[in-house]
């Protein structure tokens, strides 16, 4: 298979809601990362997505709608997720609800749990493909299982561990945004939970629902909660974090400072999540260990140290 490049006019566009509604896989842009896309009504197609990334199939799937009224033919909203939804989407913030009897989504999907994973996305393009298809679309983000996520159309690509050749397309619609994956809400046991730090802080969702969100701390071996297996979004170099004074062989990712590999000269941890994932994978292809300057932990800071934790874990 020659994965397709397309862009987000009309023609493009087409032809990538014409693919989904064929079941094939298309990379589609987010504000937050690439999401590798199918027709979440249809388990064969949901197949597809497993099989381009190898991932493992007990992980559920997000699936991205592109209005509330969609949300609610998928799932029942609690006072606090309307609240929530009317405030947040569309934007970074995925919701764990429980599933409509008669969603029609696919059980592959859900990984057969009674609970779905829902985002409204801001993306102009990501909008214009769900409405050019018509239904909803599962989405994980669009790189191999256990690698890093992909924030531009080339990372989809990467010829070293990226998908060229494994999905049917990729829209191109140039760098993400928000470049952290959405911020995961729960309710188990009806207490509104922070699943995932990202690319909304979870400050601002506290501000909202005006209490604390628990934090999850569930088994790590457990797949019903989201980016626990260890080394979810690793490079291939050794990574020092927290790195205050840079070694000589190292690549140094800085904060609050320039350098070739800044994350943010002026130390604004927008920009720094931004441009997380594109350094990690730059660095990477350096050959040298990495180490990173210390973020700080409030608002989208929490979100980058989760991804930079992760991705310093011990690897399987
Ligand atoms: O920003 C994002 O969220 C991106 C873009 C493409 O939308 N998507 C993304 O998907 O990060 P993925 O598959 O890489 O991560 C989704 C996480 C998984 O860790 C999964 O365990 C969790 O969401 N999840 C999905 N449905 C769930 C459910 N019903 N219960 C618990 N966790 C769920
Ligand atoms: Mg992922």
């Amino acid at each position: 298979m020659k994965t397709l490049r397309l862009f987000p006019d009309a023609d493009g566009l087409a032809r990538a809601a014409a693919l989904l509604a064929q079941g094939a896989t298309v990379a589609m842009p987010t504000e937050t990362v690439y999401g590798l896309a199918a027709d979440a009504r249809n388990g064969e197609a949901v197949a597809r997505i497993y099989e381009a990334k190898g991932r493992p199939s007990f992980n559920p799937l997000i699936v991205h709608i592109p209005d509330l009224a969609s949300a609610e033919a998928i799932a029942t909203l609690p006072d606090q997720a309307r609240l929530l939804a009317d405030r947040f989407w569309p934007g970074p913030l995925t919701m764990v609800l429980p599933l409509r009897s008669d969603a029609g989504i696919a059980a592959l999907v859900t990984a057969g749990l009674t609970t779905v994973g829902l985002r409204l996305p801001a993306d102009p393009t990501a909008r214009a493909l769900m409405r050019a298809f018509g239904g909803p679309v599962a989405a994980p983000s669009a790189n191999a299982s256990g690698r890093i996520s992909p924030t531009s159309a080339d990372h989809v690509l990467d010829p070293e561990g990226g998908l060229e050749g494994r999905i049917a397309a990729v829209l191109d619609a140039g760098p993400c945004p928000v470049g952290l994956e959405s911020t995961i809400v729960g309710w188990p046991g009806g207490r509104a939970t922070l699943l995932r730090p990202g690319g909304l802080p979870a400050e601002m969702i506290e501000a909202v629902l005006d209490q604390p969100l628990a934090r999850h701390e569930g088994d790590p071996s457990a797949p019903s909660a989201p980016g626990q297996l260890t080394s979810h979004y690793a490079p291939r170099a050794l990574l020092r974090l927290n790195a205050t004074t840079p070694e000589a062989h190292e690549t140094h990712l800085d904060f609050g400072r320039p350098g070739p590999f800044s994350l943010s000269d002026s130390g604004d941890l927008a920009q720094a999540a931004a441009r997380l994932f594109d350094l990690l994978r730059r660095a990477d292809t350096l050959g040298r260990p990495i180490s990173v300057a210390p973020i700080p932990e409030q608002g989208l800071g929490a979100a980058i140290n989760d991804r930079l934790r992760r991705a310093a874990a011990p690897r399987p």
